[in-house]
């Protein structure tokens, strides 16, 4: 598009403001502005918040500890023999730029140690280790990366000798970015010949793990299951043999690990069936019936709560990857250049970023397992420095399970 058209298409979505500063440009800052303009598909953007998620809630069973603990020896055997098979892969949610803890940089780099050094993406590759240790077999780990943090993510890993991982087991891959706009719906610009753009959710990660050309990798090398999982939860566990040999176990095409809510009110998303598909109510969609709504074994029916933990089919989700997702609107601070080019660093919201979300991808399941781990081992989400699902309350957790800090 040249810049005749590019100004026509900016005039007929009212978003004009992004050639407010293009004479001051040289030749080579004003082509890549008018590209990336070019590329930005402006129907996506609104301004409403409101999701209706439409279809009808009901309560979905889960595999309790007690359960588990039963048939853990026979679960451990099989999830450990898919490991070795190479059957299961990893794969780190890291693209998030981690706005609520304000890090400079990735939020895997943050130092969670106290007397010495223990960074986030440390603490998750000495949680795959004990596994490797334990299958004897190096588990492929997928990185998943934005454009915001890819270099520093991987100089990172580099620096630190992948903290004793095998390198050639770990991929990463870069997702696809949207644009961010104000709470009007006009795109930011980022710079004065770039328009801001963020990571555009960690919904799209197998889509850009495809466009990587990490599929064909993967499948040759015998990968079966996709065990997805997000960086901010220092103590989770990823391809957990019990778990995996307890998804292949059930015949369901996802395995989602849950965690008992602490209270009926607690505000986290929970599983549940909706229109007979696995799926997560939020906890502003449960009404106070369903809150304290009880099964016939007396315990909350909606009772087990997310901790982004999944464990996918790779056919199943080869099957769903043309499907489109729902849209989310995310209130995000976005650093932007004003009108008279100052660059503003704001400290508030002042913005909307637009994301597909990987929960989504649950209800376009089948079916699901939903299998219960214990919080005070599994569950330490660092999403603020202080507060709840802090780096304090994360610390806290993990010296109350023998973590030396
Ligand atoms: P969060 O929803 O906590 O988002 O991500 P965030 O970007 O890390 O943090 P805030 O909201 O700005 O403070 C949950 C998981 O999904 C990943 C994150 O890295 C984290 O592991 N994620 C999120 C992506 O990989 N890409 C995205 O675009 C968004």
């Amino acid at each position: 598009m040249n810049y005749e058209q590019i100004k026509e298409k900016l005039n007929q979505y009212g978003q004009s403001q992004l050639l407010r500063f293009y004479e001051e440009l040289d030749d080579a800052q004003k082509a890549t502005l008018l590209d990336e303009i070019s590329r930005i598909d402006f129907d996506l953007i609104r301004t409403d918040k409101t999701q209706e998620q439409p279809g009808e809630i009901s309560p979905i069973e889960a595999l309790t500890l007690n359960q588990i603990r039963e048939k853990e020896a026979d679960f451990r055997q099989e999830g450990l023999a898919a490991i070795r098979n190479c059957n299961v892969a990893a794969v780190l949610l890291a693209g998030g730029q981690g706005t609520r803890l304000g890090l400079d940089g990735p939020k895997g780099t943050l130092n969670v140690g106290i007397n010495r050094e223990l960074y986030i993406f440390q603490c998750l590759i000495n949680n795959l280790m004990d596994v490797k240790k334990e299958a004897d077999a190096w588990i492929p780990l997928l990185i998943m990366t934005s454009e915001k943090n890819d270099a520093d993510t991987r100089a990172f890993f580099e620096a630190h000798e992948y903290f004793g991982y095998n390198k050639d087991y770990v991929f990463f891959f870069v997702q696809e970015m949207a644009p961010s706009t104000d709470f009007d719906g006009k795109v930011y610009l980022e710079e004065k010949g770039h328009i801001s753009l963020s990571p555009n959710g960690n919904g799209g990660w197998f889509i850009s793990l495809q466009k990587a050309g990490l599929l064909e990798k993967i499948k040759a090398l015998g990968v079966q299951w996709l065990n997805v999982f997000a960086v901010d939860n220092v103590l989770q566990r990823m391809a957990d043999p019990v778990f995996v040999g307890a998804t292949i176990q059930s015949g369901q095409p996802i395995g989602a690990k849950v965690i008992r809510k602490a209270a009926p009110d607690e505000k986290v998303g929970v599983m549940c069936y909706r229109d007979n598909h696995p799926s997560i109510v939020e906890y502003y969609e449960l009404t106070d019936e369903m809150m304290t709504q009880k099964n016939d074994k007396g315990e909350l029916a909606y009772n087990f709560g997310v901790i982004l933990n999944y464990l996918f089919k790779l056919s199943e989700l080869e099957r769903i990857a043309g499907e489109n997702m729902p849209l989310h609107i995310v209130d995000k601070k976005i650093p932007y250049v004003d009108e008279n080019g100052n660059k503003i660093k704001p400290e508030e919201p002042n913005g909307h970023k637009f994301e597909t979300l990987v929960l989504d991808m649950i209800q376009m399941m089948d079916g699901c397992l939903v299998f219960e781990v214990e919080r005070a081992k599994e569950f330490a989400p660092i999403k603020n420095m202080h507060g709840t699902d802090s780096l304090d309350s994360a610390r806290e957790m993990m010296q109350k399970i023998g973590i030396e800090l």
